[in-house]
């Protein structure tokens, strides 16, 4: 038994004080915020509100401390080396589209970017807009019937020379499975082929260490990490970042401007053109420093037993199909049913103050792939409950019944 009191979590977030009988389900597009970050964000703006990096006075002295000791909690967090590894964008989307337009700009007609099948369209439809710009190549990496990365099919694309990177998440949002990255970024360094990971739905649930999974590239969103949204971050190993041009010009990310030519500042702040999110980016530090207080290895533990009550309650349910049955999952459920449209079902849950996702996820390729339209999408936080789940089971059982 782990000694985890989920009562306790709970009674962190406000937004159950205002929606006492809500049952939150949809953790995977965003999660709720605890008040650790609510009062980071308040406090920011009561005490030390200023902009950053610029001003002799100092509230903008506090105001750049908080917001650059935000990217050494980050850094902590993710164990980056040094902090300077930390680029503050607007979330994972942003992140993706940074290192297309820097690190992907390097890249020469004919070099390829492997892609893998099971991508949000975050981390698809970056790499198709440069291939048009740039004449780069985008291969598909497939995937197995289960929902995992195919490895043989990667060792397969790995053999080409031109091989440059593999952009991979390290759980899908659409079907949970979590990707082995460790040894993919061995086996795509043994070809000299970069790997970006895309850890939007990674970071809330599953230890990150960046150094121990050796990859070049980190991204994830605050919001899905009981953070604010509008801020994100690329990780960006500090080998690569060294000679990365910039991507937006403007203020923050110069060293001397003139009509004869500009010189740009060192990174981070290279790629940090104009104002930050500096609030935001001070409420994404007090989510991660507030995870750190827990036991994330109980927390995963809680998470788990809840997948797994759901896992079994949705198997003993006539006409529930589930979608990917990868190994190791993050823990959400995706879902399809034999004699209803999952928006009708969503529809009924709402109904009795169940909130959960429908659609293909920003996940087409995988939606197609797996011959399907969409899915009723289950995803769980730590604040859930066995009474969440036990009644999303009982209202889908009834539902269906009806339907
Ligand atoms: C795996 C994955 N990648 C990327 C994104 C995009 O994140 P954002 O919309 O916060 O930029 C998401 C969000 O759903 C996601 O789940």
């Amino acid at each position: 038994m782990h000694m985890f009191d989920v009562a306790a979590i709970k009674q962190q977030f406000p937004i159950f004080d205002h929606h006492p009988d809500l049952v939150y389900l949809d953790n995977a597009a965003t999660t709720q915020k605890p008040r650790a970050v609510l009062d980071a964000e308040r406090f920011y703006y009561e005490h030390h509100n200023a902009n950053v990096h610029r001003g002799a006075h100092r509230l903008a002295v506090a105001a750049t401390d908080a917001f650059e000791g935000a990217r050494a909690t980050v850094a902590r967090f993710i164990n980056a080396a040094t902090s300077d590894e930390i680029i503050f964008t607007r979330g994972t989307t942003e992140a993706i589209n940074l290192i297309a337009n820097t690190f992907g700009e390097s890249l020469l007609a004919g070099d390829e970017i492997i892609v893998s099948t099971l991508e949000h369209h975050a981390n698809i439809v970056p790499w198709q807009m440069l291939a048009q710009r740039t004449g780069v190549i985008v291969r598909q990496l497939n995937i197995t019937p289960d929902g995992e990365i195919d490895m043989e099919h990667l060792h397969e694309l790995l053999q080409s020379s031109r091989a440059r990177l593999l952009a991979i998440s390290h759980a899908s949002n659409a079907i949970g499975s979590i990707q082995d990255i460790q040894s993919i970024c061995d086996l795509s360094h043994q070809k000299q082929c970069k790997v970006l990971v895309d850890g939007a739905q990674a970071i809330a649930h599953l230890p990150v260490d960046v150094q121990a999974l050796g990859c070049d590239f980190y991204v994830f969103s605050g919001h899905k990490a009981y953070g604010p949204t509008g801020i994100g971050v690329a990780y960006i190993e500090q080998s690569l970042l060294r000679d990365l041009p910039p991507w937006q010009g403007g203020g923050e990310m110069i060293d001397v401007v003139s009509f004869a030519g500009t010189t740009y500042a060192a990174a981070p702040q290279r790629l940090e053109a104009g104002t930050p999110a500096i609030a935001q980016a001070v409420g994404l530090g007090a989510a991660l420093d507030w995870l750190a207080t827990l036991d994330r290895s109980a927390l995963l533990q809680h998470e788990t037993q809840l997948h797994h009550q759901l896992k079994q309650g949705l198997e003993s349910i006539e006409g529930i199909k589930i979608h990917g049955h990868a190994k190791n999952t993050v823990s959400l459920s995706s879902m399809t049913f034999a004699g209803a449209h999952p928006y009708d079902v969503a529809q009924f849950l709402d109904n009795k103050g169940i909130a959960v996702r429908v659609g293909h996820h920003c996940a087409q390729p995988l939606i197609l792939t797996m011959g399907i339209q969409g899915t009723l999408r289950a995803s769980l936080a730590i604040y859930n409950t066995q009474h969440d789940v036990a009644l999303l089971l009982s209202t889908l059982a009834e539902t269906l019944d009806l339907l």
